[in-house]
């Protein structure tokens, strides 16, 4: 396992969580989800009385440049308008990650997806809005992250990576996830085990994300069929987890998994927990490097050595989502090789604990799809 000598931990400033915690929020100027708006019009009125709501063009979950640069020009008139206030982005990850681009595009000069995909985000200019994140998704973790995807021209996923992409400030209040409906709950809190399982396992070592990481396993992972089921208690576990889940990939990134899942998920229209859900459980069977870090997960879930695999995909039978690619049809199946060779490349494979070749992750995609 590689390692490196200086470690760095990041997130946000200050975490407000817990039930109430989302009336603590400070007037700013909101960007919200449209379902959240309709939902919880009376507290985010109180924020902003005249909210940005923000919906992605297509069915994909993550925004598409053209939604982010729209965004930026609004949030640029705004922010001139009222520029002490802070912007406060309310919704899951497709809300929070667009906000999170479009406030630094809105606040540096010229900054184009070019620039970005090239040379990062710049260090954000001293007067640049204060961020805060109020995730109201059980999955992304994008709180606080520094992280955010978009969905490129060509309907390919491209995750950003930036300690400037960090909030400032965020906000995990269970009483957003109650109202989830169930099949989005089941999605996005098998994003969120995602996440916990690939930092654990990734090659970077870093304790305090470890940490995070395998407690957000325990939690998500034993109660995310009773929050499927509606138990309110259980809800509000999965979200914490979710949160730690998102601390543990900022800082020890992700792997294979996520490295298909963005080729797979905008290319195909399927939604990115579902899609790591299916993947997820193949993927632990081809890391054998990481069988030990597995088989940690597996004795906080009280499940028996060599025995994770097999439970993700009885989770995924419980929570109504296939154990196939299947139902990707033809156009998959002729497209396996390129997506191999591609997620052999990804910058996240660095990380993966094992070296794959692109015939190896073919294969895996091969017998998923049946
Ligand atoms: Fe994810």
């Amino acid at each position: 396992m590689e390692n490196n000598r200086i470690n760095t931990f990041h997130g946000p400033k200050f975490i407000f969580f817990g039930r109430g915690a989302a009336g603590k929020i400070p007037q700013g100027i909101a960007v919200v989800s449209p379902s959240v708006y309709k939902n919880f019009k009376a507290l985010l009125v109180k924020i902003d009385s005249n909210p940005v709501l923000f919906a992605r063009r297509g069915a994909l979950r993550e925004p598409g440049e053209g939604d982010v640069l729209t965004l930026a020009g609004i949030l640029r008139k705004k922010i001139k308008t009222a520029p002490s206030l802070p912007v406060v982005a309310v919704g899951g990850g497709s809300v929070i990650d667009a906000v999170k681009i479009a406030v630094r595009i809105a606040s540096s000069d010229g900054l184009t997806f070019e620039k970005i995909y090239n040379d990062g985000i710049p260090r954000p200019p001293k007067n640049s809005p204060y961020l805060i994140a109020v995730e109201t998704t059980a999955g992304t973790g994008t709180g606080v992250t520094g992280v955010a995807v978009v969905t490129k021209k060509d309907n390919v996923k491209r995750g950003i990576a930036s300690p400037y992409l960090i909030p400032d400030e965020a906000y995990y209040d269970p009483d957003f996830i109650d109202v989830l409906p169930n099949d989005i709950f089941a999605s996005s809190a098998m994003d969120a085990l995602t996440h916990a399982i690939e930092a654990y396992v990734s090659r970077i070592e870093n304790i305090p994300a470890d940490t995070m990481a395998l407690k957000a396993a325990e939690m998500i992972g034993n109660n995310i069929i009773a929050g499927y089921k509606g138990v309110l208690s259980a809800r509000e576990l999965v979200h914490y987890g979710n949160m730690m889940a998102g601390y543990a990939f900022s800082n020890a990134r992700l792997g294979l998994c996520h490295a298909l899942a963005h080729l797979i998920g905008g290319r195909f229209g399927v939604s990115h927990g579902r899609i790591n859900a299916i993947l997820l459980p193949d993927v632990i069977e081809h890391n054998i490097e990481a069988a030990e870090k597995y088989d940690r997960i597996a004795f906080s879930l009280g499940i028996s050595v060599g025995g994770l695999a097999k439970h993700i995909r009885c989770l995924n039978t419980e929570l109504g989502i296939a154990n196939s690619l299947s139902f990707l049809g033809e156009k998959f199946k002729s497209m396996i090789n390129t997506i191999a060779e591609e997620a052999s490349v990804s910058s996240l494979m660095k990380v993966n604990p094992c070296r794959l070749a692109p015939a190896e992750i073919a294969e895996m995609l091969s017998r998923l799809y049946g």
